[in-house]
C-alpha cells in the first residue's frame, strides 16, 4: 500500500539521518523536521482525517510505530552524543600529570647557626658545657663586673644601645637606664662565676649589638662565642694550647695562628689571636688589609679583680677567657668577602653552605 510504503521510506530515511547526526544540535534538527510540530511524520497524524476510513487503523498503527522507532533512535543517539561530548570536554580540560613532579626546595641551616653548632661541638669534645646568656643585660654584667666601672675608658671601645626606661626613675647612665643590649657575650662569664660551683669549663654563644654602621667587616648585630675556664693552677700555657687546638679544629691544620699582646679590661695579660689569611695564603691582600693575618678572637687570663668581684678567691683559683666573633670565623673559613651577606637572607648565597 502506497501510504505505508511512504511511511516505511520516511522511517528508514529518518533512522539513517539520526545515525549520521554528529552532534546534539544536528540531532535536534532531525527531531524537529520529523516529529516536531510541523514535522513530516507529525503531518501524517494531522492528516489522518483524509485517509480512507478502512485504511485509517492500519495507517495510524504504522505512523505510531514509525514515531516510536524514531523517538527510540533519537534517544539512543542523544545518549551516545552526550557521552561523546562530555568525553571531548574532559579531554580538552585534562591536565597532563605524566611529567615528573617539581621537588620542593628544602631549607637549610643558616651558616651562622651551623658555625655555632660546630664550635659548640669542638668545646663539648673538650668537656666544656654550653650555656645560653642574656641578650638584654644590665650595665653591671656587661661592663662593671668585667672590670670596667662607669667612666672607664674601655667602655667607649664598644658603642652601646641602651634600653630607655620610660618610668624615668631608674639609675641613670648617660641619661638613659642601666639596661642595655649586650655589646659582648662576656657577661655570661660573670653569671657563670656567680651561679656555679667550681671548676668552670664553659662556652656561651649568642647575639651581641653595637652602634656600628654595617660595612664589609662590621655589623651592628652579630654573634660571639664566649669561653671561660676557672680552676686551680690554670696558666697561660693552658690558654694557648686550648686555642691553638680549637683554631686547627675550625680552620684545618694548614692555617697558622699567632698571639698578639692586647688590652681587655677583664683579662691580664690579654692577647688577640690572628689566623693566616686564606684568601692570599698570608701574602697580603685586600681581605687581610695586606698584613697576611686576620684577627679572630680576644683572650687572656681572667683578671684577679674580676674573680674577686664574683666571689672567687684569686689566691686559690685562676682562669682564662676568650671571645670569638662568629661571623668573622665563618667569613674566614668560607672566604665570605662581606659580612653583610650573612644578614641579607639572599638564598643564592645562603644555599651554598
Ligand atoms: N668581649 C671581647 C670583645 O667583644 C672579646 C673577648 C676578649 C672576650 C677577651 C674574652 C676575652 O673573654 O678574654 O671584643
Amino acid at each position: 500500500m502506497a501510504l505505508t510504503d511512504e511511511l516505511e521510506g520516511l522511517r528508514s530515511d529518518t533512522l539513517e539521518r539520526v545515525a549520521r547526526a554528529e552532534d546534539l544540535a544536528s540531532l535536534d534538527e532531525v527531531r524537529v523536521a520529523v516529529i516536531g510540530k510541523s514535522g513530516t511524520l507529525t503531518s501524517y497524524l494531522r492528516n489522518m482525517g483524509n485517509v480512507a476510513k478502512e485504511e485509517r487503523a492500519e495507517v495510524g498503527k504504522a505512523v505510531n510505530a514509525a514515531r516510536q522507532a524514531v523517538e527510540d533512535a533519537l534517544e539512543t543517539r542523544r545518549t551516545e552524543l552526550a557521552a561523546a561530548e562530555l568525553d571531548a570536554r574532559i579531554q580538552a580540560g585534562a591536565v597532563d600529570i605524566t611529567l615528573p613532579g617539581r621537588a620542593q626546595q628544602m631549607g637549610s641551616r643558616h651558616l651562622i647557626n651551623r658555625m655555632i653548632d660546630e664550635l659548640n661541638d669542638i668545646f663539648l669534645g673538650l668537656g666544656y658545657t654550653v650555656e645560653s646568656g642574656f641578650e638584654v643585660e644590665t650595665d653591671y654584667y656587661n661592663f662593671t663586673a668585667l672590670n670596667a666601672p662607669a667612666d672607664h675608658p674601655s667602655r667607649s671601645m664598644q658603642d652601646t644601645f641602651y634600653v630607655k626606661d620610660l618610668s624615668g626613675d631608674a639609675a641613670s647612665v648617660r641619661g638613659e637606664s642601666d639596661v642595655l643590649l649586650r655589646t659582648q657575650t662576656s657577661g655570661a662569664q660573670v653569671h657563670a662565676m656567680e651561679d656555679w660551683e667550681l671548676p668552670i669549663y664553659m662556652v656561651s654563644p649568642g647575639k651581641v649589638y653595637r652602634r656600628d654602621v654595617a660595612d664589609p667587616s662590621h655589623l651592628p648585630q652579630f654573634h660571639q662565642i664566649e669561653g671561660l675556664v676557672v680552676d686551680k693552677g690554670i696558666t697561660f700555657g693552658d690558654l694557648k694550647g686550648t686555642l691553638e687546638y680549637v683554631c686547627r679544629a675550625i680552620f684545618g691544620p694548614d692555617r697558622r695562628t699567632r698571639f698578639r699582646a692586647h688590652y681587655f679590661p677583664f683579662t691580664e695579660p690579654s692577647a688577640e689571636v690572628d689566623v693566616s689569611c686564606a684568601v692570599c695564603g698570608g701574602e697580603g691582600c685586600r681581605m687581610c688589609k695586606h698584613t697576611g693575618w686576620l684577627e679572630i678572637l680576644g683572650c687572656g687570663m681572667v683578671d684577679p679583680n674580676v674573680l674577686r668581684m664574683s666571689g672567687i678567691d684569686p689566691e686559690v683559683y685562676s682562669g682564662f677567657a676568650f671571645g670569638f666573633g662568629i661571623e668573622r670565623v665563618a667569613a674566614l673559613k668560607y672566604n665570605v668577602p662581606d659580612l653583610r651577606m650573612l644578614l641579607e637572607g639572599d638564598m643564592r648565597f645562603l644555599r651554598q653552605f
